[in-house]
């Protein structure tokens, strides 16, 4: 089997880029990652892809102030370096109907919750877990999915649940659903790298190794 293009999309700490990093160099993923793209200009994440000498790219409003001009060049990067599958790891930026249409069933995201709940428009980072306390539902979660061009709104790969206890605070939250998101989004990369998933529908069929 072929090793796979990846190419990580980030916008801050890059937590979830590291734990791929890290998967990839002890040989638990079959991939390899081409690029780092930031839609912010100073991203942690693009020191930690500079620590593993991994290509890391800006662009943001900066450079590239609407939407279509962004995703143009993102498809250009991306395409030039014949990527296989698009990571979505805290990317804070809109992706267009012609990204998600030339990159369909190939880009995977990680959301903090257990989708259907505390996901779409608005929910993201710490306003998610504010948003579960808000509502005192006693699970949360975290969930690998592939992307279409809804938010939040594709195909789920794999999800893990995360008690909520009276006391949370969106800080310890965070910190409990991090836990879960480092060791699912390396998983959801591992198979996919190895062939292991397929979308019927709505539904994500893995396949045995
Ligand atoms: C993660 O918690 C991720 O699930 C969330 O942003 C954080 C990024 O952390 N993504 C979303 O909310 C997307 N809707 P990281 O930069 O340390 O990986």
């Amino acid at each position: 089997m072929s090793v796979k293009k990846i190419a990580v999309l980030v916008s801050g700490r890059g937590s979830n880029l590291q734990t791929i990093i890290d998967n990839i160099e002890n040989g638990s993923i079959n991939g390899k990652i081409e690029v780092v793209i930031s839609s912010k200009r100073n991203a942690y994440a693009l020191k930690r892809a500079a620590n593993h000498d991994i290509e890391g790219i800006y662009i943001g409003k900066e450079n590239y102030p609407d939407v279509d001009s962004r995703n143009d060049k993102l498809i250009e990067v991306l395409k030039k370096r014949e990527i296989d599958l698009i990571v979505l790891a805290g990317y804070m930026s809109i992706l267009n109907k012609r990204f998600v249409e030339i990159f369909k069933n190939k880009i995977i995201n990680i959301h903090p919750s257990l989708i259907p709940s505390f996901c779409g428009k608005g929910y993201y980072g710490s306003r998610v877990h504010k948003a579960v306390l808000d509502y005192g539902v006693k699970l949360t979660g975290a969930t690998v999915h592939f992307v279409d061009e809804g938010t939040d709104t594709g195909p789920v790969i794999l999800q893990k649940t995360v008690e909520v206890d009276f006391n949370d605070t969106v800080e310890t939250l965070s910190k409990k659903v991090l836990k879960i998101e480092h060791e699912l989004l390396p998983l959801g990369v591992k198979l996919f790298c190895e062939d292991r998933l397929h979308v019927e529908g709505r539904k994500v069929k893995i396949s045995m190794s």
